[in-house]
């Protein structure tokens, strides 16, 4: 479910017009729906409700403080990647201790942040890195809680550039060497072993790799949970949403197909994944980025140039690459829509900004509504991995963003000032 719809012909998030938050807050303009949050975040509470669990929202995908506030008074934690989120969690409200902290790369200023901050759990992903949460322990003379990411070596079968859970990734540790990892770290006197984590890689559309991997997984997490005393099991974050609804077909009998039961949606995945975790008698972690706040977002954007070629029709927009980089980055789709309903003929388009690349669009040869200079676009399902992954690139400002709640709404990211952008560069003494 999400909250962007057309009510009468106006495109609208809960009880606001999308044009009136054009009108008063420009283009290119993100838009949040908080219901859509709430709604998302509720339906995985309740999906897992027959096992104790904790859902750390992974907020990477989105870490606009107001999002984050939402989520955290919802009950929900964090899985953090970085001292700078773990900052941010600090800053929104939430709670550290309901934070695990991953990534390949921790560093020991960042580990003792953590420390310092009470975490819930680092989640590690190499035998040197157990090593240094060890000593920087040791040193503040704390006791650290680890749990060890598992590369289960199990294909998601998603893109290439979002797969984590095969050993051609740099993420985990391999299957077979977790338990003599663990027998090792069992040995460094300032680790806590709390638990176990996998994550297996992100937009997964099938339930069917995280049953695969939670088989396969389960034998060694009953045998690690009896010698450490394991508290929980994390099974990570990746279940993905619907980006074009032209592929979920409205057909009722596709939906009763084999195909359709394998789709990932919070009761798939309460049916299939949930009676495996039970008998663990474990607390189970889940660290959903997409699905919480994917659908929850969308990107506005004004048409500035229509321009035929003869062989194209560029749809010229005021949003580019460096506001939202996925088309550019792994070819994904957006589904873009007019902010007024318009029925009957469409052209074949190619949406794109005004970045001086050619990988700067948002869509090709799509057909879409016929529109001119000054009417608005909107790109759905862009919620994750959308603001966060935005840059200065060509000296473009980012965004706008809004939160709207039923029939309120407010800013909560002001457009950044140009001058802001080289704000802290200087040039050098030798060329004044
Ligand atoms: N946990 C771990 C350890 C992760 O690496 C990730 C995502 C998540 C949880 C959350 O995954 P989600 O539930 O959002 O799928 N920028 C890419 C996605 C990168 C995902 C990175 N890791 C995109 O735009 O598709």
């Amino acid at each position: 479910m999400h909250s962007f719809r057309y009510v009468g012909k106006e495109l609208s998030c809960e009880g606001v017009t999308i044009a009136s938050l054009v009108k008063k807050h420009g283009t290119p303009l993100y838009v949040y729906s908080q219901a859509t949050l709430e709604d998302h975040f509720g339906k995985l509470h309740a999906a897992l409700a027959p096992v104790d669990h904790l859902i750390c929202y992974a907020m990477k995908a989105n870490s606009n403080q107001a999002v984050m506030r939402v989520l955290a008074n919802a009950g929900g934690g964090f899985d953090t990647v970085s001292e700078g989120e773990l900052r941010r969690v600090i800053a929104a409200g939430g709670d550290p201790a309901k934070c695990v902290f991953a990534g390949v790369g921790k560093t020991e200023a960042e580990i003792e942040f953590a420390l310092k901050a009470g975490i819930y759990c680092f989640n590690c992903e190499s035998e040197p890195e157990l090593q240094r949460i060890n000593k920087v322990a040791a040193r503040l003379k704390l006791i650290a809680p680890v749990a060890v990411r598992v590369n289960p070596n199990v294909d998601a079968g998603t893109h290439a550039k979002i797969t984590t859970g095969t050993y051609e990734n740099k993420f985990g540790i391999a299957f077979e060497q977790v338990e003599g990892v663990y027998a090792r770290a069992a040995k460094l006197k300032n680790l806590r072993l709390r638990g176990i984590q996998t994550h297996i890689g992100s937009q997964l559309t099938s339930v069917k790799p995280f049953e695969l991997a939670v088989k396969k997984l389960l034998p060694l997490v009953t045998k690690l949970k009896a010698k450490y005393n394991f508290e929980f099991f994390s099974i990570g974050g990746g279940l993905g949403i619907i980006y074009n609804p032209a592929l979920a077909s409205s057909d009722a009998k596709w939906w009763q197909s084999a195909a359709a039961k394998d789709i990932l949606t919070p009761a798939t995945y309460a049916a299939r994944v949930v009676p495996l975790l039970k008998p663990l008698g474990l607390r189970i972690l889940i660290e959903p980025g997409r699905f919480i706040v994917g659908n929850a977002g969308i990107l506005i954007t004004r048409v500035e140039y229509v321009k035929k070629t003869g062989k194209k029709n560029f749809v010229i927009v005021d949003a580019a690459m460096n506001d939202l980089i996925r088309p550019a980055f792994y070819d994904s789709y957006h589904e873009i829509i007019p902010l007024t309903k318009q029925g009957g003929a469409t052209i074949s388009s190619d949406v794109v900004g005004p970045i001086c690349e050619s990988g700067d669009y948002f869509c090709k040869d799509r057909p879409l509504p016929k529109v001119g200079e000054g009417d608005c676009l909107a790109l759905l399902s862009a919620g994750a991995y959308g603001s966060v992954m935005g840059s200065n690139y060509n000296s473009r400002s980012l965004p706008t963003e809004v939160l709207v709640h039923g029939k309120q709404s407010a800013v909560v990211r002001t457009r950044q000032k140009v001058e802001d952008i080289w704000a802290n560069e200087s040039v050098a003494s030798w060329l004044k």
